[in-house]
């Protein structure tokens, strides 16, 4: 079996493009927070992904994650591990496992008992990374799942994992402002697999995921957002991590490939069937760590 990312690595210049809105585009260095997924398999379900009578082929999963952590590497960014712990199949998905902004870090409370236990892990690496103050969430918290950076401000979902309650406990802890955001369709239970921040002001996302309140408010923020298609949604193309100029994400989302190279941003492709059997693609596995 053959392994490529189908990446383009960084180009010195954005791509030409004849549409509109194209901008010249800037990549910043980011510093992201992974876990290898080692133990990954799928044994219980808590979202419509997960179906454990599916086999998994963890040395896989493992391979396709290699080459996911090497095109950051390769992009100029700083990768950071944690030690993955045996039991705790879904902690490959790093995103879950806090938000970490300006300095300061607030591990996960996860919503089922089966994710509990990643809370205290992710807390414990927060703290010898030196972000402080460091806190465990109060409310049901799902991390950069359900919370998105975009400029100063923070996206947050809630509808399936994340509490309304969390996203004024982020605001409180961060000082930043916060917009909720209601998810509707279980198979996009956390925010990142319905919407991704591009760039300060750029976003792609699915407008079925989102109830008709948090469309309205996601036109009247972002007019300008890539709206990606059904086909785009299910293959979890909207699950990506930009750094301003290259956006990685599945090889399978061809559409949002197209949209986002008009945009003069840089889509670089990566294979990651296996971990899409947990129900999560490249954003899932990527915190970025803000300092
Ligand atoms: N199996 C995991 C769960 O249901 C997948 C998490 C995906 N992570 C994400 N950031 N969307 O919790």
């Amino acid at each position: 079996m053959t392994i490529t990312t189908g990446a383009p690595l960084p180009t010195s210049a954005p791509a030409e493009s004849t549409a509109p809105r194209t901008t010249q585009r800037g990549a910043t260095p980011r510093r992201f927070l992974m876990c290898r997924p080692e133990h990954f398999e799928v044994t219980y379900a808590i979202n419509p992904w997960m179906d454990p009578s599916k086999p998994v082929d963890t040395a896989l999963a493992v391979a396709q994650w290699e080459l996911l952590r090497s095109t950051y590497e390769v992009l100029g960014h700083q990768v950071d591990l944690i030690d993955p712990v045996e039991g705790l199949p879904d902690m490959v998905y790093a995103a879950n496992g806090g938000v970490v902004y300006a300095g300061k870090a607030m591990a996960a409370r996860f919503t089922y008992a089966e994710r509990q236990p990643e809370g205290a892990a992710y807390q414990a690496w927060f703290e010898r990374a030196g972000f402080r103050p460091t806190i465990q969430a109060a409310s049901t918290n799902e991390g950069e799942g359900d919370f998105l950076v975009v400029g100063r401000i923070i996206l947050a979902g809630t509808g399936f994992r994340t509490s309304v309650d969390a996203h004024h406990e982020v605001r409180e802890f961060f000082g930043a402002p916060v917009i909720s955001l209601e998810l509707v369709d279980p198979r996009y239970y956390h925010l990142d697999t319905a919407l991704a921040a591009l760039d300060d002001h750029t976003i792609a996302y699915y407008p079925p995921a989102f109830s008709p309140a948090s469309n309205a408010i996601l036109r009247q923020l972002f007019p300008d957002a890539i709206i990606a298609t059904d086909a785009d949604a299910e293959v979890l193309g909207l699950n990506a991590v930009s750094d301003g100029h290259n956006v990685v994400l599945t090889d399978k989302a061809v559409h949002l490939h197209e949209r986002l190279r008009e945009r003069g941003f840089n889509p670089v492709g990566v294979d990651l069937s296996e971990l899409l059997k947990g129900g999560g693609s490249v954003k899932c596995c990527t915190l970025e760590v803000r300092s």
